[in-house]
């Protein structure tokens, strides 16, 4: 087998992100040893990083490394006690993610929720609503809905303000991404449950009917709509009936976190954030979808799994490795069936199970690799 050679953009950013984001790149250099395959790895500052670092929370430089990397792993930015102290346009939820995710367009973002048998105690649910374990995939829209739409202000009112924020899709926007949840539903179990508030918004009812038209093209894959408010119960209620959830932005957002908490923690969930494909390449970010979580940075207390397995899913859809992601997701499971647990998913209940911390972890994992 020939080796290749990816460049990795690493933007680790705040809070836990340099911590989780070692343990990634860790995991990376175990894969390369073994497969036939090396990764120039780059690093450089996003978010407070960057503001500090270059006075901007995406600095030009971060940016350009990004445009000449073959993908970009990132770990989180943002900080509640320093973003207030600056204008919010340059914070680093929007000057640097979100500009990112618009800069290069990238519009699907996938994230696996799993919650492997031996972590039941971990999901809030009762057993009996687990089922055998609950496996699904939100597939969210990114790059547009109200997180982007025109106008976006606050202006002064006589007695106050008035915010504004515009929720805006088009036909090709919600066209696109239902042919990635379609094509996700194919590889998996064939169902694919589309969210909206049809009810009440002109978004969700073309949602609905765009969804509709193009699930004809799909048609192994059973299609079935769900209002925004009832999928949040009936993923409390019934987690299992879902298979690929396909959302707009904020839905998206706010439901993946929900299914994130049932997967245990919100520290085991990956994202991939992927363009479109072009000559069988697929650029994308790929980033734990939890936060920065400054209370336990630089503590040694991070669950690594969420940016590790981000990491895999890098291997598989820019690098088109599923081989080497496999691995990163094997060991995963194997450092999870041997006890091994950080604080946010640790049950002193169970007997067999050793809390460890973030580099503990990263070790146990880039060692089963
Ligand atoms: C996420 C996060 C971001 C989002 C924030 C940090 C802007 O919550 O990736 O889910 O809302 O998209
Ligand atoms: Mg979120």
């Amino acid at each position: 087998m020939s080796s290749t050679t990816f460049k990795i953009a690493a933007l680790a950013g705040d809070g836990i992100g340099p911590e989780v984001m070692r343990a990634a790149l860790q995991v990376l250099r175990a894969v390369e040893k073994k497969f036939a395959l090396s990764f120039a790895i780059t690093e450089a500052p996003v978010g407070w990083a960057g503001i500090d670092a270059a006075g901007q929370a995406l600095p030009d430089a971060t940016l350009a490394l990004c445009r000449a990397s073959d993908a970009i792993l990132f770990g989180s930015v943002g900080l509640p006690d320093r973003d207030p102290t600056i204008p919010k346009e340059q914070r680093p939820e929007r000057a640097a993610l979100l500009r990112l995710r618009k800069e290069f367009s990238l519009f699907a973002n996938l994230r696996p929720v799993q919650l492997p048998k031996v972590l039941a105690h971990s999901c809030p649910l009762r057993p009996e609503r687990q089922g055998d374990g609950l496996d699904l995939l939100v597939v969210r829209e990114l790059t547009g809905g109200m997180y982007f739409g025109q106008p976006k202000k606050t202006e002064e009112i006589p007695g106050g303000h008035r915010a504004i924020d515009t929720m805006v899709y088009t036909t090709p926007e919600i066209e696109r991404i239902a042919h990635v949840g379609f094509q996700a539903a194919r590889l998996r179990r064939k169902k694919l449950t589309s969210i909206d508030k049809a009810n009440v918004l002109e978004n969700g009812i073309l949602w609905r009917e765009t969804v509709t038209r193009i699930g004809k093209q799909y048609a192994d894959v059973t299609l079935e709509h769900m209002f925004v408010d009832n999928a949040a119960m009936q993923l409390m209620l019934r987690p299992t009936q879902f298979d690929v959830v396909l959302c707009e932005n904020m839905f998206g957002d706010i439901l993946s976190d929900e299914a994130a908490a049932l997967a245990g923690s919100l520290g085991m969930l990956p994202s991939a954030s992927l363009g479109a494909t072009s000559g069988g390449v697929t650029f994308g970010l790929y980033e734990p979808a939890g936060g920065t979580a400054p209370d336990i940075a630089g503590k040694n207390l991070a669950n690594p799994i969420a940016q590790i397995l981000s990491a895999a899913l890098m291997l598989r859809y820019s690098f088109q490795r599923e081989d080497a992601a496999r691995a990163i997701e094997a060991a995963v499971g194997k450092a999870i069936a041997d006890g091994l647990r950080t604080g946010d998913i640790y049950n002193p209940a169970d007997a067999t199970a050793q809390k460890v911390g973030t580099t503990a972890m990263a070790d146990a994992i880039a060692a089963a690799v």
